[in-house]
Formats: C-alpha cells, sequence, structure tokens
C-alpha cells in the first residue's frame, strides 16, 4: 500500500529534513492520501483495502488511526464495508484518473441555459458618470446631509432590531409614505398594503413576470423601448411581441390582441422610454379595457414622471379607472440616486391578497434602514423640496440642451422632453448611431444610440438618447457642439470640423 499512497511524514520527521511548518496529524494525511489515491484511479472501485491491522503496521500508525481514517472515508462514501473488509466506493466514471492524460486538455464548455444566448450585446462599457448619460441624475446636487440625517436619526430609533430580517415586501413605514406620496403627486389609486419594495424597478419587473407570467406566455413590450423589460421578459421565457410606438406612444394593432393575445404588456406611459412619447389617454383607456377583456396585465412604468416639464402634470394610468388591470412600476433611482437601488411595485388591491403567500416565499426583505430612512425622508417633506429643486434644474439643463441641439443639428428631429432628464435625436439614415456613440464615447461622452433600444431597427430607430441630467447647463452646448463634430466628420463633410476637432481637448470628466 505505501508503494500507492506514499510514506507519511511524522513529526520529527519534518525537523529533520527542515520543514517550516509541522505536518498534518497522521490520520488527516492517511486520509488524504486514500481519498487522492481513490479520485486518481490508484485505487479502483471495488479494491479491497488492507485491514486496520495490516495497514498501521505497514504506515507506522496506530491501528485506531487508520479505522478512523477508513471510518471517516466511509461516511463521505469513498469506501464502503461488505463481509470481506473495506472496498473503494463505485464513483462517477468521469473522475479523472491521475495516471492518465486527461482527453482534452481545455476546461469543458460551460452549458448556460438557453436563455443567456438571447440577451445582444449592445450595450457598450460606458462610464455613467460621462456627460449626457441618460438616466443618470444630478448626483452632485443630491442633498446629503438631509440624508444623512434620516439615517442616522433611522439607526437611533431602530437599532439593533432592525439587523434582522424584515417584512419581505418592505418596510411598512416606507410602503405607507410611498403610497400616500403616489396618491397625492401621481393619482395613484393605493394603500400601503398594496406596495412592495424591491431592488429597484429592475426587481419590480422580474417580480410581475414571476407572479402574473408561466413560460411560452406572450409579453408585449414597446419598440424602440426599454433594455430592462425585454431582460426581465427572456429571463421568465416569455415570447416578446414588439409593438411600435408613435407620437402617441405605445400603438398595438387591433388583431394582435386575437392573435398574438398578451399576458404582459410593458409601458412607459408618462415619458416613453426612449422616444420620450406621452400615452395619449385614448389609448390608455383602450388598453385597460382590452386588457380587461382579455385577462392581460399592464406593467406602468413610471420611470421618470415626477419630472413633468410641460403643461399640467399628468396622472397615473393606474388611477384613470379603479380597480384597473394595472401592475405600477416605480423607482428611487432617478428621484434619489440608483445606488440606492429601492423600487417598488404597486399590486392591484383586489390581487395584493393574493399575492401574499407566494411574495413572504419570494422575498426577502433586507435593506432595512436605508427603507426607514427613506420614509423619514419621504415623511419630513425632504423628498418633495428635492423633487421641486430637480424639476427646477432638469428644467433649465433640458433648455440648454435645446437651444445646443438647435444651434448644432438644426435640422435634426428632437423627441419627447415632457418629463424626465433626456432627448431624443433622430439622425438621418447615412449617420450610423453606434458609430457615433463609439467615437463619442472616445470623447468622453455618453449618449447612447436609439437603434440598441429597438428589436426592430429600422431608419425611425437611427438616432440618440442624449441625458442632460447629470450635465450642468454650461457644459451641454460644447459637448453638443463635439457630437455634432463627429457627426460631420463621419459624414465625410467635415474638413472644417476634423480642424476643430483636432483643435478641441477631450471633455472633463
Ligand atoms: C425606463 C426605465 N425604467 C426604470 C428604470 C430604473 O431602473 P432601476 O430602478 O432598476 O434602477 C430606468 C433606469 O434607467 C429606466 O430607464
Amino acid at each position: 500500500m505505501i508503494e500507492i499512497i506514499g510514506p507519511l511524514v511524522h513529526a520529527g520527521e519534518a525537523t529533520r529534513i527542515g520543514a517550516d511548518t509541522q505536518p498534518a496529524s497522521l490520520q488527516k494525511q492517511l486520509i488524504e492520501r486514500l481519498q487522492q489515491a481513490i479520485l486518481g484511479g490508484r485505487l479502483p472501485p471495488g479494491s479491497l483495502l488492507p485491514s486496520s491491522r495490516l495497514l498501521a503496521a505497514e504506515m507506522g500508525v496506530s491501528r485506531n488511526t487508520v479505522v478512523i481514517a477508513y471510518e471517516h472515508l466511509a461516511a463521505v462514501g469513498y469506501v464502503f464495508a461488505d463481509q470481506k473488509g473495506t472496498r473503494v466506493s463505485p464513483l462517477s466514471s468521469s473522475t479523472s484518473r491521475d495516471d492518465e492524460p486527461t482527453a482534452c486538455a481545455t476546461a469543458p464548455e460551460v452549458a448556460y441555459a438557453a436563455r443567456v444566448g438571447q440577451f445582444a450585446a449592445t450595450r457598450t462599457h460606458a462610464d455613467n458618470t460621462f456627460p449626457l448619460t441618460p438616466g443618470t441624475p444630478a448626483l452632485d446636487r443630491f442633498p446629503l446631509t438631509a440624508w444623512r440625517r434620516a439615517l442616522e436619526r433611522s439607526m437611533e430609533h431602530a437599532l439593533p432590531v432592525a439587523l434582522g430580517y424584515g417584512e419581505p415586501t418592505g418596510e411598512p413605514a416606507l410602503r405607507d409614505a410611498i403610497a400616500a406620496h403616489l396618491r397625492m403627486a401621481r393619482g395613484v389609486r393605493c394603500e400601503g398594503a398594496q406596495v412592495v419594495i424591491t431592488e429597484g424597478a429592475q426587481e419590480a419587473l422580474n417580480l410581475c413576470v414571476r407572479l402574473f407570467t408561466n413560460p411560452g406566455d406572450i409579453a408585449w413590450v414597446e419598440d424602440p423601448g426599454y433594455r430592462g423589460a425585454k431582460a426581465a421578459f427572456n429571463l421568465g421565457d416569455l415570447r416578446t411581441l414588439p409593438v411600435p410606438v408613435d407620437a402617441e406612444g405605445m400603438a398595438a394593432r387591433s388583431d394582435a390582441w386575437l392573435t398574438q393575445p398578451p399576458k404582459l404588456i410593458y409601458t412607459s406611459p408618462a415619458h416613453q422610454y426612449p422616444t420620450g412619447a406621452v400615452l395619449s389617454v385614448a389609448r390608455r383607456l383602450a388598453l385597460i379595457a382590452q386588457a380587461r377583456r382579455s385577462g392581460a396585465w399592464l406593467i406602468e412604468d413610471d420611470y421618470d414622471g415626477e419630472f413633468r416639464h410641460t403643461g399640467e402634470p399628468i396622472a397615473s394610468m393606474q388611477g384613470l379607472v379603479d380597480d384597473a388591470p394595472v401592475l405600477y412600476v416605480g423607482s428611487f433611482s432617478k428621484t434619489m440616486f440608483p445606488a440606492l437601488r429601492i423600487g417598488f411595485v404597486v399590486l392591484p388591491r383586489a390581487i395584493a391578497g393574493h399575492t401574499a403567500v407566494a411574495l413572504q416565499e419570494m422575498l426577502r426583505g433586507g435593506h432595512r434602514l436605508e427603507q426607514l430612512a427613506l420614509a423619514r425622508f419621504i415623511g419630513s417633506g425632504e423628498f418633495g423640496r428635492h423633487l421641486g429643486r430637480m424639476r427646477r434644474l432638469y428644467r433649465e439643463r433640458q433648455q440648454a440642451l435645446r437651444d445646443a441641439l438647435a444651434q448644432y443639428f438644426a435640422r435634426a428631429q428632437v423627441l419627447g422632453g415632457d418629463c424626465g432628464m433626456h432627448l431624443t435625436l433622430r439622425l438621418p439614415p447615412g449617420l450610423n448611431d453606434r458609430s457615433l456613440v463609439a467615437r463619442a464615447l472616445a470623447e468622453g461622452l455618453n449618449p447612447r444610440a436609439l437603434s440598441s433600444f429597438a428589436l426592430q431597427p429600422d431608419a425611425s430607430t437611427n438616432g440618440l438618447v442624449i441625458g442632460y441630467g447629470n450635465t450642468p447647463a454650461e457644459r451641454l452646448a460644447p459637448a453638443i457642439q463635439t457630437l455634432a463634430a463627429l457627426a460631420r466628420e463621419m459624414d465625410g463633410k467635415g474638413a472644417q470640423a476634423k480642424g476643430a476637432l483636432k483643435a478641441r481637448p477631450k471633455q472633463p470628466h
């Protein structure tokens, strides 16, 4: 046996051979040697091991050491006892034999789930702190002092209890605060009991998929539309149907309700992402009525509806009629900051009770101090004041962006802007939006390609989605001038623009 597993190192020997550390116990060494010999195929399945007495004598250890080693190996399944003694167990045939070269020198291919392949590589690595990033709020204007105070107060009042598990659907204080705010600011018909706190809007979308669909169901999504919704549908193994968008928002064909009946419909009615269209009231009512008839659920993503810039605020679709089949999804990523990772879904009153049991199993709560601090932040009026300040700031920045676009992209069509923190610019067909975005990124600017939001890209989805939330007004004109110069250069007509590019320093980050 000693030829197969090698001699053990006894404590005295280690010092003689100059080893720095003491060897493992004889018992541990014996277990490891036997395990390696079994896994390496030097002790094949079924082979009979020597009796404890014989092995003890051969290895120079006590019989008890061998007995304990055999017992341990039997307990984890390497060996088993029969009438003749202790034998090696039949382990998986794929176990590698260390005396044979492996057939394949490279690591085996990872078997991904089929849905992983459905994610198209449309997102380039980009720095979200760069000017013109869509969806990033003015982080340097966030009232950190007030937020720190809210966090500290929550710690004073809620610790140590709040270190434990909380309600899976979120802190009741936050659910109530959100419900009160939504009733007043967005016309949502809800109570705190209908609000489920999630890890941002993304988890809310995933939750809608899990609660209301089965694999293979059809989900409609605006096209161009929010990639997060498509990702959630992919993860739920849904069949996604792109629905075109026009100036009145999502434009569903009436026959599609029969030919491709949806289980879920994703829409961003207050400010369609990314074209900025506002879903007309007629279409809202039609969607609600049809969804009711077909047993479908509408997901209303109200991601930036708090920042309305023109006319009267447009109330939510959820609040248009009582008990509408609408799952109202919201997020604090824009109104507070994205790293907070707090969002929510408002479930219809009629089903909030039915889903409670499933939600207790599906969710774990968490981030309790942040949730309690947010409830305090909303309740104290800080949130409302911050929204008011940001609304004014974003209006000013949007105007600066509009002025710059009028100056440098005079002939291009500008879409959206009734709400939020981005405008969308249509580009002429010859100017590839993805190439322009790649060049802009190299210049330290981060607009997104409109076509990267489309499942069926065409000439109408060639454009730029330009964020102004994180870019000071005075930096917008130089940034748009840079974009225009890049565009002209790509268009091949830009001898003058090329000169301007050379002279222009990179955008400071
Ligand atoms: C259309 C849309 N919905 C929702 C969100 C917010 O997602 P989350 O709350 O997961 O950050 C975003 C953020 O960019 C968005 O663009």
